[in-house]
């Protein structure tokens, strides 16, 4: 064995990259559950591509028969119920993952330098996630994979001047058809997937660079012992590999549980009106894109302007990949921020589920405002952020007046003369939401000085 690796070695770095990667890549010693997501991240993107594949050799993209060879394999082909279910289901663990290793990063400021790069590749891996499982959507040819892509192709089109062509662009033809499969098809095997596992590369190796942050967002890297390993830091391996098992076991024990009992997720995984093929004669009542895009459908239609809606979708994507420059607080762990700091992040985690949910809703005036409060609360979140960069210093008052005629501004723009008695009604009832909001996050610090303290970092991690 010693034979073969120096072999190996005299020609390809392995035992280097393993030492540098994994045996000697020193973590911190506090990581908590939150870690094991990256990992589990891997992992699903391991189950998707070899279930992909499976799925490859039995599928047909071919509009005539994508949607047949689908229930082919799922009642002809050996296990093909299973590798499709895996699939199927795997997407959506996959945004599971992903959202909560985001909201890792924003509980213990992951983001903040030195790991800005490592978070702008994470949103390009979220960017190219998201255009993954809207073409792998479109593939069974259903009604909800022919309806959910007629609308957001269409999207494009309220682009001034371009729109038309760009939409054309996407389509390969002025409908949804079969040069949109085939190329949906093209981008979702081979294409977007490269893109993704070159993305993850270069995601892990700016991380090795910078090294990892942990719970306290202590920099392990600032002390060392004489030998230059850090003095909170463990070897990746066998610590974390290890533990990392024990969070592969847990995810798995989920995941097939998932599978086997409710693998359509109640209609949220695999919508019901898929099950029935597309129609392009028939809209369905109520079209709905899967759960993970819906809290930025909710965006999009709370705003009354389509362009306006459009730019308003992209934005509330947009706006994530500037959040290492926006909050500034050199203190990165939720733990030693302030209270206003942690309600803030609590409200952005609860509206972010609720702006979720009202995506798969059908429209009405609630829902509607509760959409609009929601999306104002979305994009107020950053700019309070901005104002907890500096606490000692900031002018609450002041940050609290502008956003407060922000929403107002906001507010006036979309007031319609011709709303009926329950949109009025329901417009000034939820004006508390910002209120309360805006008040809890500047104005609680303001006057409750305890809210506004910050606790000191520790030099050593803790735990
Ligand atoms: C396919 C998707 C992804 C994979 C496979 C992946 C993988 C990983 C792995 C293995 C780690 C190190 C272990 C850990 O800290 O959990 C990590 C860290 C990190 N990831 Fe990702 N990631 C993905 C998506 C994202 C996204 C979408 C973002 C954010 C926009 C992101 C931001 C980060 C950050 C900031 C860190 C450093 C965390 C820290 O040190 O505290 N990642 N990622």
């Amino acid at each position: 064995m010693g034979g073969l690796v120096n072999w190996i070695d005299a020609r390809f770095p392995l035992t280097k990259v393993w030492n540098e990667h994994l045996a000697e890549y020193y973590a911190p010693k506090n990581f908590n559950s939150w870690y094991f997501f990256g990992s589990l991240a891997m992992l699903v993107l391991v189950i998707q591509i070899v279930t992909g594949i499976f799925l490859t050799m039995h599928y047909k993209p071919d509009t005539a028969l994508a949607f047949t060879s689908v229930e082919y394999i799922m009642r002809d082909v050996p296990g093909g119920w299973f590798i499709r279910y895996m699939h199927s289901t795997g997407a959506s663990m996959f945004f599971i993952v992903v959202y909560l290793h985001m909201f890792r990063g924003l509980l213990y400021g992951s983001f903040k330098g030195p790991r800005e790069l490592v978070w702008l590749i994470g949103m390009a891996i979220y960017l190219a996630l998201m255009a993954e499982a809207f073409m792998g959507y479109l593939l069974p040819w259903g009604q909800m994979s022919f309806w959910g892509a007629q609308v957001i192709i269409n999207l494009f089109n309220t682009i001034p001047y371009i729109g038309e062509i760009v939409s054309q662009t996407i389509r390969g033809d002025f409908v949804i058809s079969d040069p949109t499969l085939n190329r949906f098809f093209a981008f979702h095997v081979i294409a977007v997937p490269l893109i993704l596992v070159g993305l993850v590369f270069v995601h892990i190796v700016a991380l090795h660079v910078v090294g990892s942050n942990n719970p306290d967002g202590v920099e392990i890297k600032k002390l060392k012992d004489d030998k230059g390993i850090p003095l909170d830091g463990i070897k990746f391996h066998p610590y974390y590999s290890v533990k990392d098992i024990m969070g592969v076991v847990v995810f798995l024990i989920v995941f097939f549980a998932i599978l086997f009992f409710i693998p359509e997720g109640g209609g949220y995984f695999l919508e019901h009106a898929n099950f029935e093929a597309a129609n392009p004669l028939k809209t369905p009542e109520h079209i709905a894109p899967v759960w993970y895009f819906t809290p930025f459908y909710t965006v999009l239609r709370a705003v009354p302007d389509p362009w306006y809606g459009t730019l308003a979708m992209f934005a509330a994507i947009a706006v994530l990949f500037i959040l290492p420059w926006l909050d500034k607080n050199p203190i990165k762990s939720i733990r030693y921020r302030n209270t206003a700091h942690k309600i803030n992040i609590v409200w952005f985690a609860v509206f972010f589920l609720i702006l979720g949910y009202l995506g798969v809703m059908p429209v009405t005036d609630f829902f509607r405002e509760l959409g609009t409060r929601a999306t104002q609360i979305y994009f107020l979140f950053f700019l309070v952020t901005m104002a907890h960069s500096r606490p000692e210093k900031a002018k609450y008052i002041l940050w609290f007046i502008a956003l407060f005629a922000l929403v107002l501004f906001t507010d006036w723009l979309r007031w319609n003369d011709s709303f009926t008695g329950p949109q009025r009604h329901y417009f000034w009832m939820m004006l508390t939401l910002p209120t309360i909001y805006l008040a809890s996050t500047l104005l609680l610090p303001m006057f409750v000085s305890r809210c506004n303290k910050e606790k000191e970092v520790p030099e050593r991690v803790t735990g």
